[in-house]
Order: structure tokens, then sequence, then C-alpha cells
């Protein structure tokens, strides 16, 4: 694929601006794949903080106090916010945003395969916070300085949010490890069941990784997929140590040669059926956000309405 204008002008004035290290914003020139990759990768982040409010909504109706339930539904509604910023970002792109809605209820645009697997206890409320944020966190840090100015800033805010969550998740487990056998056993199993879908946050390993040479080259990501695997392995053991559980990867140890810990090998095979539809909530996700927008119809009418009467000068609307 080429860029529809081939001015050599342009095209050079974006490699500059890529080679300063500055950043691209919505009205400079961009080749149409930059543009179609940046797109497609706002938009799945968008996708996934919206899907993403779903195992942890889940919870807030059954949360053990008021405390927990505050805390929660301030975390829910933070991904909200995260999603609604994110699609204003591709909007600066051209993109629109009842069509990115559709591309995701239609299956055509992918979220993170995370979201795709059951909240089974409240346990598993702390260890999104603590593994599926904190990997969130990972991913998105180097982000910040990614070329395309709009989604950068974006990720500024959403960062420090992301940290909030990932600390409410851990104290939510200290709390529960300090608590009865039953508490902490329940630490234990939502530990082993999201370990290993959280290490495929990062995505296929760099050799099968179609985008991401690419997305190197113009500074959309900083880091491979692997690299940002490592560092959250790095950052989790400890962690996990200091809360006293146990990570289910028998051949998880440390390598001082490599100054980096060793891992056992990610079951890609799982990866690939539950990002092509086939993990254990697929369907009931997207059903519930097709339902979801369905019945949000009126809101948008009636918003609609709103700034049409605004704009055509009616007091009454103000
Ligand atoms: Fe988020
Ligand atoms: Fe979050």
């Amino acid at each position: 694929m080429t860029a529809t204008v081939s001015d050599p002008d342009l095209e050079g004035q974006f490699e500059s601006t890529i080679a300063r290290d500055q950043r691209i914003e919505p009205r400079d020139w961009v080749p149409a794949d930059y543009r179609k990759t940046m797109i497609r990768m706002i938009a799945q982040h968008a996708h996934s903080e919206i899907i993403g409010m779903q195992p942890e909504g889940n919870w807030i109706t059954r949360a053990p106090s008021l405390r927990r339930k505050a805390i929660l539904l301030a975390k829910v509604q933070d991904e909200a916010g995260h999603g609604l910023y994110l699609y204003s970002a591709a909007e600066t792109l051209g993109a629109d945003r009842t069509e990115l809605t559709e591309n995701l209820i239609e299956g055509k645009q992918k979220y993170s395969s995370i979201f795709n697997y059951p909240t089974l206890t409240f346990a598993d409320v702390g260890v999104i916070g603590w593994l599926v944020d904190g990997a969130a966190i990972c991913n998105q840090v180097p982000l910040c300085r990614s070329s395309y100015g709009p989604y950068a800033r974006a990720m500024i805010r959403i960062c420090k949010e992301e940290s909030f969550h990932q600390r409410q998740g851990y104290e939510l487990l200290l709390t529960m490890m300090k608590g009865t056998p039953a508490q902490r056993k329940m630490v234990q199993e939502a530990t082993d069941r999201w370990w290993w879908p959280s290490l495929m946050m990062f995505g296929p390993p760099d050799a099968d990784s179609s985008h991401t040479a690419q997305s190197m080259a113009w500074k959309i990501k900083r880091h491979t997929n692997d690299e940002l695997r490592q560092r959250f392995v790095d950052m989790s053991v400890p962690q996990a140590e200091a809360l006293g559980v146990t990570l289910p990867d028998p051949e998880l140890k440390w390598n001082a040669e490599r100054g980096h810990h060793d891992f056992g090998e990610i079951d890609w095979s799982e990866f690939k059926a539950v990002v092509s539809g086939n993990g254990p909530c697929n369907a009931q996700r997207t059903a519930h956000r097709k339902k979801a927008h369905e019945q949000g119809a009126w809101v948008r009418e009636a918003a609609a309405a709103y700034a049409a009467k605004r704009a055509g000068g009616d007091d009454d609307a103000r």
C-alpha cells in the first residue's frame, strides 16, 4: 500500500518531524498507512476501555462494602472516560465515532482479548487491577511519547488513572491476603486464572507481529511486544512475593546472566482462539455492548436535537 498523495515535500516534512522526535498533529499531512494504523490502534484501545468496563461492572452491585463499591464504581467510570477520550483522538484523524462503535459491535474491529475472560469472584476485581491494569501501564507509558500528538497526550492522563487502578487492585488483594484462608485461596485462584492472559495482552511474539516493525519506524510504538512483556514479568515477580501468592509458571526463575526472569511458553493457541472470537465471554461482551448501544439511541437523538436547537439560536434550549 502507498500514500494517496505522493508529494515529496509533504513526505519529507512528515519524515523529518518523526526523525526529530516531534509530534504529528491533526492538520499535518500523513501517509495514508500511518493514518490507517493510528486509527486502528486508537480504536482498538478505545474499544478495550469500553468493553473492559463489563468484567468489573459485573461486581459493582455485589461489592462487599460501601467503600469497595465506591472505589470500583470510580474505577469503571474512569474506563468509560478513557474510551470516550480515545474516540475523540480517533476523530482527529477523520474516523467517525458511530462507525467505530458499529465496527466493534459487528466484530470488525478488535479489543483486548483479556476482557473475554469471566470474573468469577471478587478477588478477580483485585487481580484485574493488579495485573491487567499493570500490563496496560507497561504498554501505555511508552505511548506517552508516541508520534501522534493527540494520542500521546491522551496517554499521559490515562496512565495517571491506570496507576490508581493498579494500586486499588493491589491494596484490595493485600487486604484479602490478611483475611481468612478462604479469602487467600480466592486471591491465589484469581491470580492463576489471570496470569497467562495478562502476558498475552502484549500481543504475539515479535517474530509473528505483523505491525511492530512499521509502528516502531513511525515511532507510534517505542518497544516491541516481547520487550514490554519481559518488563511486566520482571515487575510482577516481586509484587507477587510481597503479596504472598505464587505465579502459576514452574519455569519462572531469575536469570542472572540476562538480568531478567525467564518464563514458560505462552499458549498461543489459546490467544488465537480468544482473539478470533472463541474465548469464554466474546459473544456475551459484544451482545451486551450492542444492547447498551441500542438502548442509548434515545440519548443520542435527544443530544443531537438539543445541539441542533442551540445551533439554530433557540433560547429555550439554553
Ligand atoms: Fe483504562
Ligand atoms: Fe484501568
